[in-house]
């Protein structure tokens, strides 16, 4: 009987439960077994795991957070450390291995392939994107992104109202790492003044300043500014607008909150379905591979091509939210 491990890995994402029940129950009617390794790459080096059967994942479906725990694990990232995850595998049996995370995680998934085809091990390596930044090159879609978007505008459209009452300007913090998508959807969806993003340099006297001053033209006397991590700290960029402009802003980090909660029909549904995809792929000996959407379609890629790859980042929306944001006077 074939029998295949899985694990999560890097920060947690909503839909993550959804994306192990699938490996788990498509395992089992693969006739396959498996394997829950807990705490990412770090619970592969320490021989932590269960024993999952399609039981052992009901009612996870709705559950934010990951049941198997996640880490960032520093000793992977050494061939010794992979090594010692490798007699893991084998000491399991396993035959593969299904990675959901994001950027770090697939890299250390390459890594671990590349040493087990080093090494003339079976294993076989597959990758499911799921992190709330969007980040992933060679996917149009991760999981958990729709569910963080929903969380944060939820926290902001409750920010308006107390914002609006005081006639105020805030800058909401969101995450993203290095990227805007978060921030560019959220910045949509709630009307923002305007969005600041690593993918569009910022220039204060024009996405800030300018902005500011065209809105109370029109008549707004409360201004949203959606500030991506990538992009700077809302902080710097508030105390700059109280002395430039001579109003006084109110910060908010959303930080860690919008992470967690309970996973979207989105992000459930893609789980679903990349976990599906992922024990397929293995079944029919397509292993060491990143299960992509793409154009709303999922494809396996070859992962040493698929961390290549890049996606352009979608700059009209950015100009759909300038058009959008500000009222004409
Ligand atoms: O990658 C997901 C993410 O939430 C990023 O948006 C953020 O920069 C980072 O993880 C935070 O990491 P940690 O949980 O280690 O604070």
């Amino acid at each position: 009987k074939q029998r295949i491990g899985v694990l999560t890995s890097g920060g947690d994402a909503p839909g993550m439960n959804a994306a192990i029940r699938a490996v788990v129950r498509t395992a089992s009617r693969q006739g396959m077994e498996c394997v829950g390794i807990r705490r990412g790459w770090h619970g592969l080096i320490n021989s932590d795991f269960v024993r999952l059967d399609t039981a052992s994942v009901s009612h996870t479906i709705d559950k934010g957070g990951t049941l198997l725990y996640t880490a960032r694990s520093e000793e992977f990232l050494s061939p010794s450390g992979r090594e010692k995850a490798l007699a893991t595998c084998k000491l399991l049996g396993l035959d593969g291995l299904v990675a959901i995370g994001g950027d770090g995680t697939f890299r250390g998934a390459l890594a671990l392939s590349r040493q087990a085809a080093e090494e003339h091990s079976p294993l076989q390596v597959v990758g499911i994107p799921a992190t709330i930044d969007n980040d992933i090159g060679c996917t149009h879609y991760t999981i958990g992104f729709d569910t963080a978007c929903n969380t944060a505008i939820a926290c902001i459209d409750k920010l308006r109202d107390t914002m609006q009452s005081h006639e105020r300007c805030s800058l909401v913090e969101v995450m993203g790492r290095h990227a805007g998508y978060l921030a560019l959807y959220v910045g949509i969806a709630v009307g923002a003044t305007a969005v600041l993003i690593p993918e569009h340099e910022v220039d204060f006297e024009r996405d800030i300043a300018d902005k500011i001053r065209r809105a109370r033209l029109s008549g707004s006397t409360h201004y949203m500014i959606v500030v991506a991590e990538g992009a700077g700290s809302a902080m710097d960029y508030a105390n700059r607008i109280r002395q430039e402009i001579g109003i006084d802003p109110r910060v908010t980090v959303l930080g860690h909150i919008q992470r967690g909660g309970t996973p979207s029909a989105r992000d459930r549904e893609a789980a679903s379905r990349m976990g599906y995809s992922a024990v397929m792929a293995m079944a029919q000996n397509r292993g060491n591979c990143i299960i992509a959407i793409q154009n709303g379609q999922i494809v396996d890629l070859d992962m040493e091509e698929a961390l290549q790859m890049t996606k352009s980042f979608q700059m009209d929306r950015y100009q759909i939210l300038e058009a959008l944001s500000i009222p004409q006077a």
